[in-house]
């Protein structure tokens, strides 16, 4: 029997409970995998995989995470498919979920993704819109509790764009309770209604991207344009110099803080190499994290509370 139809659209989709039954589930299925052992739950489903923006991560930890849980992934992107001639969200959504068991979408504004879960029979994972990227942050904190045990109660340093990287930290942070300290340029701040926000309780902004590092105990920055802001790419480049996450910020956060960045990175834009090649860097074991986090999360949502 299927759970009851739930969706990932952003963080706080999620309660706590519900996150700490994903980082443990992780935790089996990765070690399953690690030791070769093969675990099909998903044998005969379904996930169909929509693209209107470039991936390389989150296309490949999908496909890899269906096939490995035995199930099989379709790739769609808007140039091949009908929706790229403009067939509403909402009827390809009804198409959609009568052939496949489970949906992601990656997509521009987060609206187009809210209309298509609302005309969706399965599931809708978020793989990232202009707002949101919660699979990321997903995989980000289950790499902090690997190396680092629980997040609760410790500072996530966010340097640079207020982007959808940033809001689901936010989110996060309001639903884990931990802190984040943000810095950004002037005019790139925080906006809390944008970010989905309950609360401004569980984030301090500051001036200086020092400061913001002070005591951290995970340092973490994004690209300065992001996927759909191409055109401000030259301003931004401009506002951001002073915003570059180096050794410098990394000497003054907690001497055991790590330095997460998604991925695709720009060594000498918002991070210098020093510091994401350097021994404080988990960025491989937080991409590598996707695979496993989102395998927990598709077993969630398409068996419920599997506990073997
Ligand atoms: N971090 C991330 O989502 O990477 P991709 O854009 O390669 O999927
Ligand atoms: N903020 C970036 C993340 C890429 C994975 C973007 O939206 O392009």
């Amino acid at each position: 029997m299927s759970p009851a139809l739930k969706h990932f659209l952003q963080f706080k989709d999620f309660s706590r409970d519900e996150l700490e039954h994903l980082f443990a589930r992780t935790r089996v299925i990765k070690d399953r995998f690690k030791r070769y052992q093969p675990y099909h739950p998903l044998a005969d489903r379904t996930l169909a995989m929509i693209f209107e923006k470039n991936s390389t991560r989150t296309r490949l930890s999908f496909e890899a995470g269906m096939h490995q849980l035995g199930g099989a992934a379709i790739y769609l992107n808007t140039r091949d498919t009908q929706l790229g001639r403009g067939e509403p969200v909402e009827d390809a959504a009804e198409v959609i979920s009568r052939m496949v068991d489970v949906v992601m979408i990656r997509t521009f504004e987060q609206d187009i993704i809210e209309r298509f879960a609302a005309h969706s029979r399965v599931p809708v994972i978020n793989g990232l819109t202009n707002e949101y990227h919660p699979c990321q942050i997903l995989a980000d904190i289950y790499t902090f509790i690997e190396q680092r045990g629980p997040i609760q109660g410790k500072t996530v340093a966010w340097i640079g764009d207020s982007n959808n990287m940033c809001n689901t930290w936010l989110q996060a942070a309001e639903v884990l309770d931990f802190n984040v300290h943000v810095s950004t340029p002037p005019g790139y701040e925080v906006e809390a209604a944008r970010a989905g926000l309950f609360t401004t309780t569980h984030y301090e902004e500051f001036a200086d991207p020092m400061d913001a590092c002070r005591g951290a105990d995970l340092v973490t920055t994004d690209v300065w344009t992001s996927m759909g802001f191409e055109a401000e790419s030259a301003s931004r480049i401009k506002a951001f110099a002073d915003w570059q996450v180096d050794s410098d910020m990394m000497r003054v956060a907690a001497d055991a803080a790590l330095f997460m960045h998604c991925l695709p990175a720009h060594r000498g834009e918002e991070v210098e190499a020093a510091v994401i090649d350097g021994p404080q860097s988990v960025v491989w074991d937080e991409a590598e994290n996707r695979l496993h986090t989102q395998k927990a999360l598709l077993e969630y949502l398409l068996r419920g509370r599997v506990e073997d």
